[in-house]
């Protein structure tokens, strides 16, 4: 299997900067993110550095959702694994690492409803419109792209590539 590079580390740390002036003027100044695990960690670790380069002070946590069992496919039944950090009457920022069926982030939103969260918006660095099988909304994308398997910069596939710097195409 091989890797064929979609987006440089440049090209990426230049659209989180983007993202980051673009939720800095949307979002109210105190706010919550709630990243979620695995595949958003290297994407949160730079979007809080860019956020901050904006003047904002976030305050940052995470849950673990599964629905990707090892293969390219999901399951398409998404379940909570662990603890919901404490949101009630917060402002939350929604972090994923790719939306693809929709269904992860759907199940998220109405998790950080549920258990109280003032507002939620959310950002997902890939988005893969074209896989879509439930509505979400995801006001924040770094970039759209067609649909193809993508690894690195924190995304796996079967656990392999999240130490790739780059995001890069699996074929
Ligand atoms: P959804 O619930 O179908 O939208 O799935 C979203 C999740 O599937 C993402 O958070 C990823 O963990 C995983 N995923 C979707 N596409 C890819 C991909 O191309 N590579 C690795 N993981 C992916
Ligand atoms: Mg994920």
């Amino acid at each position: 299997m091989s890797v064929r590079p979609l987006y440089s580390e440049a090209q990426i740390a230049a659209r989180i900067d983007g993202l980051a002036r673009d939720i800095a003027a949307k979002l109210p100044p105190d706010f919550t993110i709630v990243g979620l695990l695995t595949g958003c960690f290297v994407f949160v670790a730079d979007l809080i550095r860019a956020l901050d380069r904006t003047g904002l002070r976030p305050q940052v946590s995470f849950i673990r959702l599964n629905s990707y069992g090892k293969g390219k496919e999901s399951s398409r039944l998404v379940r909570l694994t662990g603890d919901i950090p404490e949101i009630a009457g917060r402002n939350v920022l929604l972090v994923d690492d790719i939306v693809d069926t929709g269904r992860t982030q759907l199940f998220a939103r109405n998790l950080l409803r549920e258990h109280g969260a003032a507002q939620v918006w959310a950002c997902a660095l890939l988005d893969k419109p074209q896989r879509r099988e439930v509505e979400t909304v995801t006001e924040f994308i770094g970039f759209s792209i067609p649909n193809v398997f993508v690894v690195g910069y924190g995304i796996d596939y079967a656990e392999q590539y999240r130490h790739l710097p780059y995001i890069g195409v699996v074929d």
